[in-house]
């Protein structure tokens, strides 16, 4: 297994060259947060709460650090200003999709808001975080996507995303045949890191049957 040097928050370290940054940082003892990276499924992108700085042609820039490979030479920054700043607006938009059975998950985001906040303070909309929330027909689904990956990975994939917008959500594939393929396997409830899906995967998404 191939290692490279980079350099993190200016401090040299030799790390995997084949595993997202975000796993060879954790590997270096450096977690950055998220909700939506797992090791078996990869990176994806979608809480934004993984957010770091590297450096490159045009300066330093926000990248995901779950969708970045590690390569010799790269120079990254975990705790900026920005850093802060971009996770705490992630984080923001998350509690929308509030209120989480794990209360971790809240305790989580809403610390990540709090020290936002102490480097650059950007007042929070309310208004639109409550029309948000109150709008939203899947409360405790960050959409991470984990539920869905997971399935298809144990090549069930009885999950799928279905609408648009702010109507988007997880759902089984197929009404009719969900009870037979379904199977109880527990995977998804194992994976998701809200809690959303409690007590099980059918009770959790029978209301979004797609027919
Ligand atoms: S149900 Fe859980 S694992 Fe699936 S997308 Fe929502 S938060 Fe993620
Ligand atoms: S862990 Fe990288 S965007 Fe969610």
């Amino acid at each position: 297994m191939k290692r490279v040097e980079v350099i993190i928050d200016n401090q040299v370290l030799s790390v995997r060259q084949d595993i997202p940054l975000i796993q060879a940082l954790r590997e270096q003892g450096i977690l950055l947060p998220s909700l939506c990276y797992h090791r078996l499924l990869g990176g994806y992108g979608s809480c934004g709460l993984c957010v770091v700085e590297i450096y490159t042609e045009a300066g330093w820039r926000p990248r995901h650090a779950c969708l970045l490979q590690p390569e010799a030479g790269l120079q990254v920054k975990t705790n900026t200003p920005t850093v802060l700043r971009l996770r705490a607006r992630a984080a923001r938009l998350l509690l929308r999709r509030g209120p989480f059975p794990k209360k971790e998950v809240e305790e989580l985001l809403g610390h990540l808001v709090q020290k936002g906040e102490k480097t650059c303070f950007e007042p929070d909309d309310k208004e639109a975080a409550a029309r948000s929330r109150a709008g939203n027909p899947a409360p405790g689904c960050i959409l991470c996507g984990l539920c869905v990956r997971i399935c298809e990975k144990i090549r069930k994939s009885r999950l799928t995303f279905l609408g648009r917008g702010k109507n988007l959500q997880v759902s089984f594939v197929s009404a009719e045949e969900e009870a037979a393929a379904c199977g109880s396997c527990k995977a998804c409830q194992r994976i998701c890191p809200t809690g959303f899906i409690e007590p099980s995967a059918r009770e959790a998404f029978k209301a979004r049957l797609y027919k």
